[in-house]
């Protein structure tokens, strides 16, 4: 599974529809983004918490209002030929790309309070079989997890020195059905554990000049990759069919 991470972020703007979209055209299915919250209650499709490095403002996500962040430019940050680009919110992305992919949903706000409201939205949508809900907050998964326990979740993991089995037992215990490692990370010890265990196994970090080392996340057998280069990953995955 070949998932673009911010859309195809090396080559556009990321976690803008136009990312999204050039994703899309090279026969992605899976799309990754992330979510923050405004200070007025939207979601909001953002990767860091501040506004600072990919867009033309500055601030807080949390500390700015809806329409403020509607001002600002994502586009320029990359090049010229970008600007003009806007800050999505999780409501477009979900009207925009109806029906088409599958959007691996991680959510960046800090605390709880935007689960519901995510939540919500989704199934307001008709796109509940269309999101996949991901954290490194595991915390959040389990609010997850009470509030929509059929809609699949992927816990992401930072590096730390547990075992294979204390990873998949603590992505386990939150019942959810995807471990996302590092890629560094994936041994195949992981992979067997998790598979045998019924989880699944996507990693992630894999940026450019990383042809490599998705080859070896393939042979390792994982189910998925979360990558910069969504065009480098499709090209290898054909060559291998
Ligand atoms: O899918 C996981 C990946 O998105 C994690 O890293 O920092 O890009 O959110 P980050
Ligand atoms: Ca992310």
């Amino acid at each position: 599974m070949n998932i673009a991470h911010r859309g195809f972020s090396a080559a556009y703007p990321e976690n803008t529809l136009l990312s999204f979209r050039k994703a899309l055209a090279l026969g992605v299915t899976q799309l990754e983004l992330d979510l923050q919250l405004s200070f007025d209650g939207h979601l909001i499709v953002m990767h860091d918490g501040s506004v600072d490095r990919t867009t033309n403002g500055s601030g807080n996500v949390s500390d700015l209002n809806h329409s403020e962040i509607k001002e600002l430019d994502a586009g320029s940050w990359v090049g010229p030929e970008f600007e003009g680009l806007k800050v999505p919110t999780y409501q477009e992305v979900l009207t925009e790309l109806d029906g088409e992919p599958t959007l691996v949903t991680e959510l960046k706000f800090a605390g709880n309070d935007g689960i519901r409201p995510v939540l919500e939205m989704v199934e307001n949508e008709g796109a509940t079989n269309q999101v996949v809900i991901s954290s490194f907050d595991l915390d959040k998964l389990t609010v997850v997890r009470q509030l929509a326990p059929d809609m699949p979740t992927t816990a992401l993991l930072k590096t730390d020195d547990a075992s294979a089995r204390e990873r998949v037992d603590r992505v386990l215990a939150l019942g959810a059905d995807t471990i996302g490692p590092r890629c560094s990370d994936t041994t195949q010890e992981l992979v067997d554990v998790a598979h045998e265990a019924g989880l699944r196994v996507r990693a992630w970090g894999l940026g450019r000049d990383q042809g490599e080392e998705m080859t070896r996340l393939l042979d390792l057998g994982v189910d998925g990759m979360t990558t910069d280069c969504p065009d480098i990953l499709q090209t290898i995955l054909e060559a291998r069919e």
